[in-house]
């Protein structure tokens, strides 16, 4: 019977927050949560989630009031990026998901055409030190004025000439007719942990969950896919198939044709699947996968 939980930091809303909750239901945890709470306990395993703000986050493993938290590389590598001695919490695993990147914009018709074009100019940003690390990277002195959020109006203002945040999709930025100018950082949600060792309890729940973490997130990349071809088109067709090394090949009971099953490890197009046609391949299924291990 065990007695020790980990608790997990997770974002309580945004868009980090849905995709978090997503991957843990993926990997068997019932999370039953009203709104506001803050704090919820699973049955599945021996785990509490707390949630947060994300910014909040790194700090909240950092001190071990967590033992793993599910954050954004740019808030993680932000905080790492502000140079806090205490900073002690390690990346456990890229997530891949809650794709984003930092990004610095100018308004679209402005005079600011390229990155040197940023020198004596002011730059709104949450990620003054992410900034300031860039700037000094492409030797280039500017003034940085922080602000938590909406930092999208601050040329618009006239408060600042230029803005450094987050673009996910690019809305943002279109609204308010900036422009992207350079990627300070690319950015996708990772699982973090203490620096410090984990007692042999904790080390083995969280080993688990990574564990489940792994087969979900390549469970939902993953297809598996189904189709009748010709003999002669079996090498032809392995080679189509995205992400897959071994298919299984069945006799038909059809003179010369094959059916072929096979585990797809990424996406198929409906590209690859007009390919597959043209290569002699028919009746093809593609089917998502629910649960898989490595
Ligand atoms: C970011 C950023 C923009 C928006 C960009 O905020 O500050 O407002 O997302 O996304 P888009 O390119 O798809 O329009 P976020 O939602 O991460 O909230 P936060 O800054 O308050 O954490
Ligand atoms: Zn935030």
């Amino acid at each position: 019977m065990s007695t020790e939980r980990v608790r997990i930091a997770l974002q309580k809303t945004g868009r980090l927050a849905e995709d978090s909750l997503g991957l843990l239901k993926n990997c068997g945890l019932h999370i039953d949560r009203s709104r506001d709470q803050l704090f919820c306990r699973i049955k599945e395993l021996p785990i509490d989630l707390l949630l947060i703000r994300d910014d909040d986050i790194p700090g909240f493993i950092c001190n071990g009031i967590c033992d793993l938290g599910i954050v954004g590389e740019n808030v993680f590598a932000e905080a790492k990026a502000s140079g806090d001695r205490e900073f002690a919490a390690t990346v456990l695993e890229r997530l891949g998901f809650s794709l984003c990147r930092l990004a610095l914009a100018v308004p679209e018709n402005g005079n600011i055409n390229t990155v040197s074009d940023l020198a004596n100019a002011t730059i709104a940003t949450s990620y003054p030190n992410l900034l300031r690390d860039f700037l000094k990277a492409q030797n280039i002195e500017a003034k940085t004025l922080v602000m938590t959020g909406s930092v999208e109006v601050a040329p618009r203002l006239k408060i600042a000439d230029a803005i450094c945040d987050i673009v996910a999709s690019g809305a943002t930025l279109a609204a308010n007719n900036l422009r992207e100018l350079a990627v300070v950082l690319r950015s996708e949600a990772l699982l973090i942990r203490p620096a410090q060792q984990f007692s042999g309890e904790k080390e083995e729940i969280v080993r688990r969950l990574l564990s489940r973490m792994r087969g979900a997130l390549m469970a939902e990349d993953s297809k598996y896919i189904m189709l009748n071809a010709p003999r002669s088109a079996v090498n032809e067709i392995t080679r189509l198939l995205p992400g897959c090394d071994s298919p299984t090949i069945m006799d038909l009971n059809k003179e010369d044709m094959v059916a072929i099953h096979a585990v797809c490890k990424e996406a198929v197009f409906w590209e690859t699947m007009e390919k597959l046609q043209s290569a002699g391949a028919s009746a093809i299924l593609v089917m998502p996968i629910e649960k898989m291990t490595a």
